[in-house]
């Protein structure tokens, strides 16, 4: 019998791409549930500097790492990282993501092409090959990867980043039904146009026109995505496999 209350008390995470964004704001909620945060990502110093102390003002344990997820030996790094500090690994969330201003597939620059899939998608797949051996001797753990709504409904010139994102949404169903019967579940999170620094990098006519045609007429905030992890992450979603839970103020329904 599950208890139906959604509390991260005591669990162990690690938010790779967690300093800034959707990703801070589910380092921010998970702690405020009780876990136990270690958050990576690429730079951004004074961002990881304010961000643990946020969360250790909040009575949980906290480490912040770097991490650029196109290099397998960098994520191993950080997986072992946050085992040398937290003993163990309950929740991990792949949320790295990079996209462009755009181009027409004729124009496209395959090195910007190129970086996209690295972050997108391998950086998501090597995350869970390093953290999974661990979640399999625990037999449990809880994985949650930042898709995209766009996996589900693509734009014209945005090929790139909608196709890394409907691999990662494959890539979840995938794996989370090779590790569902040994307590872990993996599922996916697919934010519509969310407010941060990502939002206005496809330009703002693209984005104004987004949405404007949004039945909800507005962006959504960090805050309002990152619940959606905190559940996936609880107990009470356990009977959660392979899914992709769609945050994006009606844009994509079902
Ligand atoms: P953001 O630009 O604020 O955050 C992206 C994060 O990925 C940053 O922390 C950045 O440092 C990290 N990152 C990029 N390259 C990296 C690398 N090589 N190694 C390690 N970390 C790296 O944007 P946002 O919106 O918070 O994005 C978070 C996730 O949400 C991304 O996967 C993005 O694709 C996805 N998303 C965002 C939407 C939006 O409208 N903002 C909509 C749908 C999905």
């Amino acid at each position: 019998m599950v208890e139906n209350v959604m509390t991260l008390t005591g669990r162990n995470a690690l938010v790779i791409g967690g300093a800034v964004g959707i990703g801070r704001a589910v380092c921010l909620a998970f702690a405020k549930a009780g876990a136990n945060v270690a958050f990576a990502d690429l730079d951004k110093r004074d961002e990881k500097a304010s961000l643990l102390a946020e969360l250790e003002a909040q009575s949980v344990d906290a480490i912040g790492l770097d991490v650029d997820v196109t290099s397998e030996t960098s994520v191993a790094a950080v997986v072992r990282q946050t085992l040398e500090s937290f003993g163990h690994i309950d929740i991990l969330v792949n949320n790295a993501g990079v996209t462009s201003s755009g181009s027409p597939i004729q124009g496209q620059d395959w090195d910007v092409w190129s970086r996209i899939f690295d972050v997108n998608l391998m950086g998501v797949a090597y995350g869970m090959k390093h953290v999974i051996p661990h979640m399999l001797e625990r037999g449990y753990g809880r994985i949650i990867n930042t898709s995209s709504q766009l996996a589900h409904k693509p734009v014209a010139n945005h090929g790139a980043y909608c196709a890394s994102k409907a691999a990662v949404t494959a890539l979840t169903a995938s794996v989370a039904q090779e590790v569902a019967g040994a307590g872990i579940t993996v599922n996916c999170v697919c934010p519509g146009m969310t407010n941060t620094a990502m939002l206005w990098v496809g330009g703002e006519e693209f984005v104004n026109a987004k949405l404007a045609a949004l039945p909800i007429g507005r962006a959504g905030e960090p805050e309002e995505i990152a619940s959606a992890y905190v559940y996936l992450a609880s107990d009470p979603a356990g009977f959660f496999i392979g899914q992709s839970i769609s945050p994006n103020g009606g844009d994509v329904m079902w």
